[in-house]
C-alpha cells in the first residue's frame, strides 16, 4: 500500500498538467470530465462508456497546424484511430482532410461532408476494383505496389496517382505498428524506383504525390527526421509532383513517465527541411501528413463499472464490465492505459490488475510488454466506476462482439454538456446478418 499522489510525473507536463489538458477534474474526490461528473455521465448513457472532449480534440489539431510554420500543410485525419461522424465533424470544422484506407471509410467520410479531393485513400493490399471506386468516387488514390500500379495503369492509362514508398526504415511503440523498412508489407520498397519510373511511363501515369508512413506512437523526433531526409530524396527522383505525404506517428504520453513530443520542435525542424526542399526541386510542394492517434487518444475515456474484486496468491484481480473487446490495445501491444477510480480518486492505493469480462485469460487491462501486470490506483468497491484514459485512439475503432457482447455507447462532452453520438449495441444489432 502507498498513499496516493495524483501528481506523479516526471515528464515535461506533469500527470496533473496533462489531465488539465484532458479538462479532468476532482470534485469531492470523485473524477469529472469536461465539466461533467462520471457518475452522472454513467446515470445518464450506462456502462461501459466511451466519452470524448471536444476541446481537447481541436486543441490538438491547433497544436498541430501550428507546429508547421511556413509550410503548405494539409493534415489528413487517419480516421482509423477513430471513425465516429460526429468526431469527423470536429474536425471537417478545423479544416482537416482525411486518410481513409477502405472504401467504406471514404463513403463515411463523403456522408460527414469531406470533399472527394480532400481524402486520400491507402488501402493495403487491396484489389483493382478498390482503386476503380476511389476514381469513380473522386478520391486521391495512392498506390502502394508495383502489381497494383502496372494493373492500374493497364487498365487506367493517364490517370493521376501517388505513390506509397517504403523508405527502408521504421518506428513504433510496437513491433506491429512498425510500417516501414525490410520487414513491412506497406508500401514499394525504395530500391524499386527504376520499375517504378518504368511503368509509369509505360501507361503514361501522372503521379502527383510521394508517401510513406514509417509507424506509429512515435515520441522521439529522430526516426521521423530521418525518414524525412529519405522520403525527400526519394521525392527528388520524380519530376512535377504536388505533394510529399510522411504520414502519421505523432505519439502521445500514456504512461505519467513519458513526455511529450515536442512538437514545435519537430514541426519546425521538418518544416525548415521541407521548405529547403522545395527550393532544390524548383516548386512549392505542399506538404501532408495524416496524425490519427495525436488527434484522438487523449480526447477519449473508456469508463467501466466494479464487477468483482478477487485475490489469488500473485494478484489483487478487480472486474469490469468491459474488456478486450472494446479496448485491444493493452491485450495486442502490452500497451499502457492509466486506470482511475473515478469514485474515489484519492485513498490508499494498491497494486491491482484490471481484469475484463471477456473469457479469456489475456483479457486484462493492465498489461506490458511483458504480460499481465498491474497498475496501483485506490482500492475500488463493488459498484465504483473506472476510468482507463487515452483511450480516443484505436480503442472503439478496434472494439468487436466477442462473446456476444455489445459494444458501448459513445458520448461527446462539449462545453459541460454530454450528447450520445453511437448507441449501445443492443441484442439485435449483434444477430443482424445471422442466417438462422
Ligand atoms: N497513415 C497511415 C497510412 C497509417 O497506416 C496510419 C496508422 C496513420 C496514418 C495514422 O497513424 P497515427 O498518427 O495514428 O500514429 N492500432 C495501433 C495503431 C495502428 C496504426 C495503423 N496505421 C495502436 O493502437 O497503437
Amino acid at each position: 500500500m502507498r498513499s496516493f499522489t495524483y501528481i506523479r510525473s516526471p515528464g515535461n507536463l506533469s500527470s496533473k498538467e496533462k489531465d488539465i489538458e484532458k479538462h479532468m477534474e476532482v470534485i469531492e474526490n470523485k473524477l469529472w470530465l469536461g465539466d461533467l461528473s462520471v457518475e452522472d455521465l454513467m446515470q445518464e448513457f450506462g456502462s461501459p462508456l466511451y466519452v470524448y472532449e471536444e476541446d481537447t480534440i481541436r486543441a490538438q489539431y491547433r497544436r498541430l497546424y501550428e507546429s508547421f510554420p511556413g509550410v503548405s500543410l494539409q493534415i489528413h485525419y487517419a480516421m482509423k484511430a477513430n471513425p465516429n461522424p460526429a468526431l469527423l465533424k470536429i474536425l471537417l470544422d478545423e479544416g482537416a482532410w482525411l486518410d481513409a484506407v477502405s472504401p467504406f471509410e471514404t463513403k463515411l467520410a463523403r456522408e460527414v461532408g469531406f470533399l472527394p479531393e480532400h481524402i486520400l485513400f491507402t488501402g493495403n493490399n487491396i484489389p483493382l476494383s478498390e482503386l476503380e471506386y476511389g476514381l469513380e468516387e473522386g478520391l486521391l488514390i495512392n498506390i502502394e505496389s508495383l502489381s497494383l500500379l502496372e494493373e492500374f495503369g493497364k487498365a487506367h492509362p493517364g490517370k493521376e496517382l501517388s505513390l506509397r514508398i517504403n523508405p527502408g526504415m521504421g518506428s513504433g511503440h510496437h513491433a506491429h505498428c512498425i510500417t516501414g523498412g525490410p520487414r513491412s508489407k506497406f508500401g514499394i520498397y525504395y530500391d524499386q524506383l527504376d520499375e517504378i519510373h518504368e511503368i509509369l511511363t509505360r501507361y503514361q501515369l501522372k503521379l502527383t504525390g510521394i508517401h510513406a508512413h514509417i509507424g506509429t506512437g512515435i515520441l522521439e523526433p529522430e526516426p521521423m527526421l530521418e525518414a524525412l531526409d529519405m522520403i525527400l530524396t526519394i521525392t527528388h527522383q520524380f519530376s512535377g509532383l504536388q505533394f510529399v505525404d510522411i504520414g502519421g506517428g505523432f505519439g502521445i504520453p500514456y504512461r505519467p513517465e513519458q513526455s511529450l513530443l515536442n512538437l514545435p520542435e519537430l514541426g519546425a525542424q521538418i518544416s525548415r527541411k521541407f521548405l529547403q526542399f522545395c527550393d532544390a526541386y524548383g516548386t512549392s510542394l505542399d506538404l501532408k501528413i495524416e496524425p490519427g492517434r495525436y488527434l484522438m487518444a487523449s480526447s477519449g475515456t473508456l469508463l467501466a463499472t466494479v464487477n468483482n474484486i478477487k485475490k489469488t496468491p500473485d494478484y489483487q484481480f478487480v472486474g469490469v464490465d468491459t474488456g478486450f473487446n472494446h479496448l485491444l490495445r493493452p491485450a495486442l501491444y502490452g500497451s499502457y492505459h492509466r486506470v482511475c477510480n473515478a469514485s474515489r480518486m484519492e485513498g490508499d492505493e494498491e497494486s491491482m490488475v484490471l481484469a475484463g469480462y471477456i473469457c479469456e485469460s489475456g483479457d486484462v487491462l493492465t498489461h506490458n510488454s511483458e504480460g499481465m501486470t498491474t497498475q496501483f490506483f485506490p482500492r475500488p468497491r463493488l459498484g465504483d466506476r473506472l476510468a482507463i484514459l487515452d483511450a480516443g485512439a484505436y480503442g472503439m475503432a478496434m472494439s468487436s462482439q466477442y462473446n456476444m457482447r455489445n459494444r458501448p455507447a459513445e458520448v461527446l462532452v462539449t462545453q459541460g454538456k454530454a450528447r450520445l453520438i453511437r448507441k449501445r449495441e443492443t441484442y439485435q444489432d449483434l444477430i443482424r446478418g445471422f442466417v438462422f
